[in-house]
């Protein structure tokens, strides 16, 4: 004990001038991606890298290892790797650190059942604790597929590199989507946890790596403020969006048979709702946070009849802003008798004391008015405004919306008198925005996630169990549509089919219009 008075290590001036990033700079390692060539890798992951070199949060001697089929010399691999970073780095590009980060860089060739091309990276990683110090610490980055899943990790068994030897490591981070239902979800959570233990398997949600994702946590427990309306008590439902004005264009052979609910609810929307409606974690670890979140999924379900709950569309031509665009059916690579959605809501129930008798109702969607991602809690009326006939055009709801994105921020929306001799209130908004309130840049998801991984950090990765609970809330909906036929369509550039709004019509609710 110094003697320092009780709070006075606020004011410490020693602790305010550390360098913050010293615990967050990963140790000697190393990063294998597989499918390095895919738009994830280009797009994501190697900017990323670079950022975090950039950022100074890598190790001298870090090597990224690219595995793949083309015909690439370590310098093709260099020149493949900087044409990404120039284009989607978020930092300023410096010639010393990206110097640096190549020399680290090879590439080995080879399929994903190639025996002789894994003993070969096997050699290259054992080389390279050698001659660059990454201690035998490796993560092996899955950017593929599903169905390659089995042969890579297999492959990696077969030639030792799935085993760490002494104090090293060997971790593996899996991209979604971890199957396409319950079952195969944990069929595929089989295959991978034969190999790796759980503890070092890192399965990505970018979603959680997303500043503002975080933040829900710091605004429910750092608060006092909004804990006591947390509950059914006072928030009448709430609302989770997700609107994207993209189409789908190029990705059909990805999206075609997968659709909205199983691309974005059954893993973002869904970790969206347990963050929001999880009880607070006795601690902030990965054990207790993972925990909460599996207890708040375990009490979700659909509510029914799924016929009224739930809605699902397809868009079709129309005009977003001042483009004309094409349907999903008129898109390259898709069947034009596709019946995958790209609009998908549903209505869900969260059955404990916290939350009994509040909807949840989540919605997402390609080529919808505007790209924006929100939670919205909507709080009951007021109980007995003393008002009389107040000139409010309907109802007023009070509002707290976390905005996820774009202007990253949150809202809370209330009523106050409108200026004048009567009683008029209105809905007013209040907003706190993250770039006026901060100055330093939110970092790239992936940036958060691939650091996170590389320090052994799991709070924002989702665990095998998370990840089948939130196809058992989806299952049931899934085999309805499964059911019947082709979606109902909705112009590009609006909110979604007449379904959907009749979905919250019926429950006397409407969708916010963000
Ligand atoms: C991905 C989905 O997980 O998230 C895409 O597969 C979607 O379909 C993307 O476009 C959206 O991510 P973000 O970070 O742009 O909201």
């Amino acid at each position: 004990m110094t003697g320092i008075p009780h709070g006075a290590e606020w004011f410490n001036p020693l602790r305010d001038t550390e360098d913050k990033r010293l615990p967050r700079i990963a140790g000697p390692c190393g990063m294998v991606i597989f499918g390095v060539t895919g738009d994830l890798a280009y797009k994501k992951l190697l900017p990323a890298i670079y950022d975090l070199a950039n950022r100074g949060l890598l190790p001298p001697g870090f090597s990224l290892i690219g595995y793949g089929r083309r015909d690439w010399s370590k310098q093709d691999f260099e020149e493949y790797v900087l044409g990404a970073v120039k284009d989607g780095a978020r930092t300023d590009f410096r010639e010393n650190v990206w110097q640096r980060l190549a020399e680290g860089m090879f590439f080995v060739k080879g399929n994903f059942d190639d025996d002789k091309a894994f003993d070969t990276l096997a050699d290259t990683l054992k080389d390279l604790d050698d001659q660059r110090g990454t201690a035998g610490n490796w993560a092996f980055y899955l950017s593929v597929p599903p169905d390659y899943f089995s042969d890579v990790c297999h492959q990696l068994e077969r030639s030792g590199m799935a085993k760490a030897q002494g104090s090293s490591w060997r971790r593996v981070i899996i991209e979604k989507p971890f199957g396409h239902d319950q079952e195969s979800a944990t069929k595929l959570n089989e295959i991978v946890n034969s190999v790796f233990p759980e503890d070092s398997v890192f399965r990505i949600d970018h979603y959680l790596g997303k500043e503002t994702v975080q933040n829900i946590m710091a605004l429910r427990f750092a608060n006092q403020l909004f804990d006591p309306l947390w509950n059914n008590h006072f928030i009448d439902h709430v609302q989770i969006t997700m609107a994207e004005d993209i189409g789908l264009g190029g990705r059909a052979g990805y999206y075609d048979g997968i659709g909205a609910a199983r691309d974005v609810i059954q893993n973002h929307l869904l970790q969206l709702l347990a963050l929001v409606a999880m009880e607070e974690p006795i601690a902030f670890t990965p054990q207790e946070l993972q925990s909460e979140k599996i207890k708040v999924l375990k009490a979700t379900s659909p509510v029914y009849p799924l016929a009224k709950t739930t809605a699902r569309g397809q868009y079709a031509a129309g005009w977003q802003g001042s483009e004309y665009v094409v349907g999903l059916r008129e898109e390259e690579g898709f069947d034009p008798e596709s019946t995958t959605e790209t609009y998908a809501a549903c209505t869900l129930q969260i059955s404990n004391r916290r939350w009994a008798g509040v909807p949840f109702y989540l919605r997402t969607g390609k080529r919808l008015g505007r790209r924006v991602t929100e939670i919205a809690l909507v709080f009951k009326p007021a109980h007995h405004p003393p008002f009389g006939n107040t000139q409010a055009p309907e109802e007023l709801h009070n509002a707290v919306v976390i905005r996820v994105q774009p202007d990253e921020g949150m809202l809370m929306r209330f009523g106050s008198k409108v200026p004048g001799s009567t009683m008029e209130v209105r809905d007013v908004n209040m907003d706190f925005s993250y770039s006026e309130a901060f100055t330093e840049e939110s970092p790239e998801a992936y940036e958060r996630l691939i650091l996170d991984a590389l320090l052994d950090e799991s709070s924002l990765f989702p665990t095998n169990e998370e990840v089948e609970l939130s196809w058992k809330i989806l299952d049931p909906i899934l085999e309805y549509w499964g059911q019947r036929g082709r979606p109902e369509e909705y112009p590009a550039g609006s909110w979604g089919p007449e379904s959907a709004e009749r979905m919250l019509a019926r429950d006397n609710r409407t969708w916010r219009r963000p």
